[in-house]
């Protein structure tokens, strides 16, 4: 039977109902999300849901993680179908700031700037303050929420890291947990963006997943990731997509990785179609 979770807009109220849920020593994970929920995001909740006695999900398009040219005005906004879906899977609690001032309000001026080889390169070197803006909301859903664990999807391979190690570095009391990409058929990993496709750029867009897990099995044959790399690039061009990144990386640390047994390897890629940009990663 669907239940509809009960709702939450202001820190206060958020924490009385977490209180209630530790008064009855329940533990509680949380599902950070920005909302246009999809099957990846309910993914990380059925995980959530194994894990832990109450899920809370909390939905909120943080504005400090996009740039001033990207699409934070535009970003796929779809509460009540959100709503809808949660009921489904039995969430307990939706933390969903009123406003933007509920997250930030007037006066706030404290970052959380994440560092080391996770946070460098790869989406930081296109999106500089994005990791800024990902580990400030992070870690402040963390302290509004205290959860035992908290679920973020491989999707967002680099986000998983850098939460990982900031969880780790500021000894916040929880288990960062990550849960596999979900995808459809073709390959192509589910996102909130991929509503911003044409017919024509999504019929392309499975190519990237397609590239990437021919690359890692190449490289997991023994080829050199600096060949199989280059030639993933140039089939990615080919595909008309214009690429920002296909690199490989230590799975776990993130550090950049030259010949794949100085690893376990994951290949991250980032490409735009058209004015979309989509990003995937797989280990090798
Ligand atoms: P959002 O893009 O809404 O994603 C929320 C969570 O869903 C992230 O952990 C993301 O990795 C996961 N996810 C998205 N697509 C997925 C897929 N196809 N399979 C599995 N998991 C998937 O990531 C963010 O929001 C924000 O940066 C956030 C962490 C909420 C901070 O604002």
């Amino acid at each position: 039977m669907p239940r509809q979770p009960q709702i939450v807009k202001t820190v206060p109220s958020l924490r009385r109902a977490v209180a209630a849920f530790r008064a009855r020593k329940e533990t509680v994970a949380l599902v950070p999300t920005m909302g246009a929920l999809h099957d990846g995001h309910l993914s990380l909740v059925r995980t959530a849901r194994r894990r832990a006695d109450r899920v809370v999900v909390s939905i909120f398009v943080n504005p400090a993680q996009f740039a001033p040219t990207e699409d934070f005005s535009t970003y796929p906004r779809t509460f009540a179908a959100d709503i809808a879906l949660l009921s489904q899977e039995s969430v307990d609690l939706v933390w969903a700031p009123g406003k933007v001032a509920v997250m930030y309000p007037e006066g706030f001026a404290t970052e959380v700037v994440p560092g080391g080889a996770a946070a460098a390169g790869l989406e930081d070197a296109f999106r500089p303050d994005f990791f800024k803006g990902v580990a400030t909301v992070v870690c402040k859903l963390f302290t509004q929420v205290t959860p035992d664990i908290a679920v973020f999807g491989e999707k967002d391979y680099q986000q998983l890291k850098v939460v990982g190690r900031m969880a780790r570095d500021l000894d916040l009391p929880l288990k960062v947990i990550g849960a596999p990409t979900v995808r459809e058929g073709d390959g192509l990993a589910l996102s909130s963006r991929n509503v911003y496709l044409s017919a024509e750029e999504r019929a392309a867009a499975p190519t990237l997943h397609r590239v990437l897990t021919l690359c890692a099995k190449k490289i997991a044959e023994g080829h050199s990731i600096a060949t199989i790399l280059s030639e993933g690039r140039e089939a990615i061009a080919r595909a008309g997509f214009a690429l920002d990144y296909l690199e490989a990386r230590h799975a776990e640390t993130l550090a950049p990785l030259a010949a794949a047994q100085d690893g376990p390897a994951r290949l991250l890629v980032a490409a735009k179609l058209g004015k979309t940009r989509l990003i995937d990663n797989v280990g090798v």
